[in-house]
């Protein structure tokens, strides 16, 4: 192992912060179920409470918008299936949770920068009068990409279908405004932002007749049943009121993403960068080290001690080639050399400097080896 430990795939987990483990904590010592009607339910019914309203704020939404999930990926299936009427159109970019729940989704092209077509969804929306639900994220989580949400929120409106944004990559690293992107639907997820794993939320307009996922029980407004994950929410309460003041913050990181990104560019002129010239999160990087394979590259980088990704993070730990990449028109054996850098709110200089030279060291070595 090695003795120092920089990591960089916030995208992936963002380490909690350490106000919400206290939260956390602290509820866990808490009895109460937030149904009951006696005095502990209402205090943890309360507490719920002002989570939602911390939620809301830092999306721009209402409290009653608010409906607490178990993460992203639930939120994305929930927000998908909610409307069996409606026909589903998905940018080819999304998470692989929507692909999974809509699997007869039409999927809208991106351009060569990982940017949705909106000519594309104007005209699909145009020749078909069924009702549609268009499901576009806000910033791609592999090249940090920002869609065009507040066109899709427009075009969408115009045709009369309804809008999804999957937000889980914005809040805290740019500003996420659920009614000015004019989204009905967003999800967000808890530990993306500082919070525990399994917690999130979808954003629903309150009026909207959403059909419920997982039934029973009658809580959040009978649209997610079971009883609430109470310290979970709590600890996602506290990283959400953070997280909103946290977008300014970001604009150092997105120095530091910049220099790594000249440095790496510098060692290795042959390289290349994804979405590149698209509006980005200012703290995603992905890059491909031509002729060296992205798990390669992940475990190389891993025994120097820099924890990167190959693309989205994927519960079998197995490195697959990115759909996102495909979409966007990267030939094959460019895509299969690409990791993605996240950064976040405690990365350093130093960490940079570690991931340059673990980095520019195995690109020597491949270098020396091919030579
Ligand atoms: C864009 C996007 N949507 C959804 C998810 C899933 O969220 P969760 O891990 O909370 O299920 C992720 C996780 O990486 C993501 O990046």
């Amino acid at each position: 192992m090695a003795t120092r430990a920089t990591y960089l795939d916030w995208n992936a987990n963002a380490p909690m912060r350490p106000e919400a483990v206290d939260a956390t904590s602290a509820a866990l010592r808490w009895c109460g179920n937030p149904s009951s009607v006696h005095a502990y339910g209402r205090r943890a019914r309360q507490a719920i409470h002002e989570v939602r309203e911390a939620v809301a704020r830092l999306v721009n939404a209402e409290p009653e918008d608010v409906i607490f999930t178990s993460g992203g990926t639930e939120a994305n299936n929930l927000a998908l299936r909610a409307f069996p009427d409606r026909r589903v159109i998905v940018s080819a970019i999304e998470h692989e949770s929507e692909f999974a729940a809509a699997r007869d989704a039409a999927r809208l092209a991106v351009n060569p920068d990982g940017v949705v077509a909106l000519d594309t969804l104007e005209r699909w929306l145009a020749s078909d009068a069924r009702p549609a639900l268009v499901s576009v994220m806000f910033a791609n989580n592999e090249t940090g990409a920002i869609q065009p949400a507040t066109e899709v929120g427009r075009i969408a409106r115009q045709h009369g279908a309804l809008f999804h944004c999957d937000a889980v990559q914005g809040p805290g690293k740019a500003q996420v405004d659920f009614q000015a992107i004019g989204a009905d639907l967003m999800t967000i997820s808890g530990h993306k932002i500082g919070g525990p794993m399994g917690t999130g939320a979808l954003i629903a307009r309150s009026t909207l007749p959403l059909q419920p996922l997982v039934r029973g029980g009658g809580q959040e407004r009978n649209r997610r049943g079971g009883t609430e994950n109470f310290p979970g929410i709590v600890g996602f309460g506290v990283a959400a009121g953070l997280a909103a003041s946290e977008a300014s913050a970001y604009r150092g990181i997105a120095k530091l993403r910049d220099e790594a990104e000249r440095r790496l560019l510098d060692i290795a002129p042959d390289a290349t960068i994804f979405a590149r010239t698209a509006p980005r999160l200012p703290n995603t990087l992905n890059i491909a080290m031509p002729r060296v394979a992205s798990a390669t590259q992940v475990i190389a980088l891993d025994l120097a001690g820099v924890m990167v990704s190959a693309g989205a993070a994927c519960s079998s730990g197995k490195v697959t080639r990115s759909h996102v990449l495909d979409a966007m028109g990267v030939a094959r054996e460019t895509a299969e050399c690409a990791i993605r850098i996240s950064l976040g709110w405690s990365t350093s200089a130093a960490d940079i400097d570690h991931l340059v030279e673990a980095w520019g060291a195995l690109y020597a070595r491949t270098r020396a080896s091919a030579a």
